[in-house]
């Protein structure tokens, strides 16, 4: 979706993004009413994400909800363009994953694009870079803490082998028509690209139950075409989950870009860079002195050390709601905000670092050497 103020799609995300006109194009379904209580009451300590409505749109999720009541289950698939760095905005949709995770107990497929970055020749990225992002940022994704015995990590060109048949099925359905309306692809777009969305269709296929993947609203193109192709095909169409973006940490005019890296906070930064980046370059909504502060307020609509509090790192709706009032009547001044943001972003990536060293001696479980993929696309190839 290209609009004059903002731009959405798989590959950009720019501007002041309208969510609620998303919501209308894109043709989901906001998460609202029974069923948002439903999974606020399902997520417990970690519902104000759904409160706050950082996780706001769907399809389907009413169905993933019955296939679970009626004993089918479902399985959740989310992935990863290892083009980079992860940062604090691409991980959000794996926690959201592991919590959903850890109240269903359901299978957990991640998808590493390897073969989509380097198809990308904007990135200009070499094949053995990929590589190299693709090892890093598994890592990144182990670290989050799956349940290794449910969860299943992969690299599109170390694995997808296995499952070309299928991928031929999907993208013979696909024609060049749907995938340049979709994705806006021209005669300059290489010929990878124009394949790649069979390749990002196929987990939501791994299994014969309905599939929930919860991402970036800037994925959901993908799962339009999937839901035409998939029945044809015998399996379910997909339900997503989406999330809006946390904004970039010098303020919604740029974008998180590792070639300007004072925009996002990397997961791989030490708490002295954290410092650094909040305190030079956060973008506030204070006010230019400490005199007018106090007069006038702050506004936290457009404040970012506090909307990256609200959509993640604050999870107590009432101390949030204080941060708010104190900051928007002054008597919170910008440093403080920021002060608080700092301690919150040092704790959390300090466990996160640790969870990550931990995960190097586990990272083969949640790769298994293709043995699963083997079993299951086995399985599902022979139905098909
Ligand atoms: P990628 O690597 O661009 O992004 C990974 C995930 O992070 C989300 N995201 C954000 N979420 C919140 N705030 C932000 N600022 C922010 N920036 C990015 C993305 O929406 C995504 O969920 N093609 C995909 C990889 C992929 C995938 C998938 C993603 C393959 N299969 C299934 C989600 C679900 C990509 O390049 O994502």
């Amino acid at each position: 979706m290209v609009d004059k103020k903002f731009v959405v799609t798989p590959w950009e995300v720019t501007g002041e993004v309208d969510y609620e006109r998303l919501i209308r194009d894109f043709g989901t379904q906001p998460i609202a009413g029974p069923l948002a209580k439903r999974l606020e009451e399902i997520l417990g300590d970690s519902a104000y994400i759904v409160r706050r409505q950082v996780f706001f749109s769907h399809r389907d999720l009413n169905l993933v909800f019955e296939d679970y009541n009626k004993g089918k289950g479902f399985f959740l698939y989310t992935g990863r363009g290892p083009s980079g760095p992860m940062h604090i905005g691409h991980i959000l949709s794996f926690y959201f994953t592991k919590w959903l995770q850890d109240k269903f107990h359901a299978n957990v497929y991640i998808q590493m694009t390897d073969d989509e970055k380097f198809l990308e020749e904007k990135r200009s990225l070499t094949y053995e870079e990929t590589q190299k992002w693709a090892q890093d940022n598994i890592l990144e994704v182990a670290a989050v803490g799956f349940d290794p015995d449910k969860t299943f990590i992969f690299q599109d060109t170390e694995l997808v082998g296995h499952a070309y048949p299928l991928i031929l099925k999907i993208a013979r359905r696909v024609n060049y028509s749907t995938a340049k309306s979709v994705f806006g692809f021209t005669g300059e777009t290489n010929i990878g690209m124009s394949f790649y969305p069979a390749i990002q269709i196929i987990p939501s296929l791994f299994e014969k139950k309905r599939c929930l993947i919860p991402s970036g609203i800037d994925q959901d193109p993908y799962w339009r075409i999937q839901r035409d192709i998939a029945e044809p095909l015998g399996y379910h169409k997909a339900a997503a989950i989406h999330s809006k973006f946390l904004p970039p940490l010098t303020g919604i005019q740029d974008k998180m870009s590792s070639s300007k890296p004072e925009t996002a906070i990397y997961l791989n930064d030490d708490d002295k860079t954290v410092r650094n980046k909040i305190y030079r370059h956060a973008f506030s909504g204070g006010q230019a002195s400490v005199e007018e502060h106090r007069k006038l307020g702050g506004n936290p609509d457009i404040d970012v050390p506090f909307q990256w509090l609200y959509m993640f790192f604050e999870p107590n709706d009432k101390r949030i709601e204080e941060i708010r009032s104190e900051y928007k009547s002054g008597q919170m001044l910008t440093g403080d905000l920021k002060d608080l943001l700092v301690e919150k972003v040092t704790k959390f990536l300090g466990e996160h670092r640790e969870r990550r060293e931990k995960a190097k001696a586990q990272v083969h479980l949640f790769k298994k050497d293709g043995a699963l993929a083997r079993e299951m696309w086995k399985r599902d190839f022979s139905k098909s």
